[in-house]
């Protein structure tokens, strides 16, 4: 069988593959655009695709000989379930390999806002650095503070729980309760506007849907203290950018770290100018680490949808259930 790989990956998944299936890898470090993918999966039983890759219906629909979809991320809102279910196609992602090391980029983010690391990097090569002095790039504690958490899925309650050695108070949202972050951090559920309005840093990690796109507007940075940090490592779209630049412009609150855009990778040159946000180009499970058992996952699950099986990490096992008997 033949499978496409949208770009190159860590060579340990796609040695996995090469022993099964006859592979072919996009030549070129870039993403593909749609029109390129469709051409790219002629003839192919596989797609293995990135959260880069535009995986709509028509992608979906293009090639009739196309089995399984693995994607090389846990994040799925670039591909249409939906349409890849309508046509028995399984779709795989690679969840849990990544929570600790995308948990460990937002704490990573969030000491480098309240301790204005880039900034105070960037005074100190300039050469500005002219002695210790009492008013020198003043920060935020971090210690006893109180953290949001929006999300307390995998990542979310990963990242709530190394708050621990910093003694904080935790608020979180989400649907349903998280009993292990009660008992371990005594953390509370409160309903958004109270987490926004009572906590000093705020951290994302729900999923982008249509309810989650814009969860933070204008209305939402506004209930937040003037001392607040936000932090983004989940998807772009869950803050209006636009609104953030307004809010970060004019002081609303201390800052930002941002792992994630809203027209990534374009952003706002405003946000490019801004000295109180800290920016990085969406490495949350950028480690070597990582990015090798991300590739290793997605390659088992490659391996058993084209073999018929259910991938360990599909998304979609409607796709595996029997059609009731008429
Ligand atoms: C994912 O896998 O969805 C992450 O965003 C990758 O960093």
């Amino acid at each position: 069988m033949k499978i496409f790989v949208t770009r190159k990956i860590p060579q340990a998944g796609l040695d996995v593959l090469a022993k099964q299936f006859t592979v072919t890898i996009n030549p070129n470090d870039r993403v593909l655009d749609k029109k390129e993918i469709i051409t790219s999966i002629k003839g192919k039983d596989g797609l293995l695709c990135l959260l880069t890759d535009p995986i709509d219906k028509e992608v979906i629909n293009a090639e009739p000989q196309l089995k399984m979809i693995a994607s090389y991320a846990v994040g799925y809102d670039n591909i249409d379930i939906a349409a890849a279910t309508k046509r028995g196609i399984p779709v795989s992602n690679t969840p849990g390999v990544l929570t600790q090391t995308t948990a460990e980029l937002a704490w990573a983010l969030l000491f480098s806002v309240a301790r204005r690391i880039v900034e105070g990097d960037t005074f100190t090569r300039e050469g500005n650095f002219k002695g210790w002095a009492p008013m020198l790039m003043l920060g935020q504690d971090v210690s006893h503070k109180t953290l949001g958490v929006i999300g307390t899925g995998r990542i979310g309650a990963a990242f709530a729980l190394k708050s621990k050695g910093f003694h904080m108070n935790v608020l979180y949202t989400d649907e349903q309760r998280n009993e292990q972050l009660e008992q371990q951090l005594g953390a509370k559920k409160v309903p958004l506007s109270q987490l926004l309005k009572e906590s000093d840093f705020i951290s994302i990690h729900v999923p982008l849907t249509k309810n989650t796109h814009h969860l933070i507007d204008e209305e939402q940075l506004r209930m937040m203290k003037k001392t607040a940090v936000l932090i983004n490592t989940a998807r772009g779209p869950i803050i209006n950018e636009k609104a953030l630049v307004k809010a970060l412009t004019e002081q609303w609150i201390f800052g930002a770290g941002l792992d994630v855009y809203e027209n990534e990778p374009e952003l706002s040159e405003e946000l490019k100018r801004l000295k109180n946000v800290v920016l990085q180009p969406h490495t949350g499970s950028g480690t070597i680490e990582t990015r090798t058992k991300m590739a290793l996952m997605a390659a088992e699950n490659m391996m058993i949808g084209l073999k018929g099986g259910i991938p360990p990490n599909c998304v979609n096992t409607e796709v595996f259930q029997k059609k009731p008997t008429t």
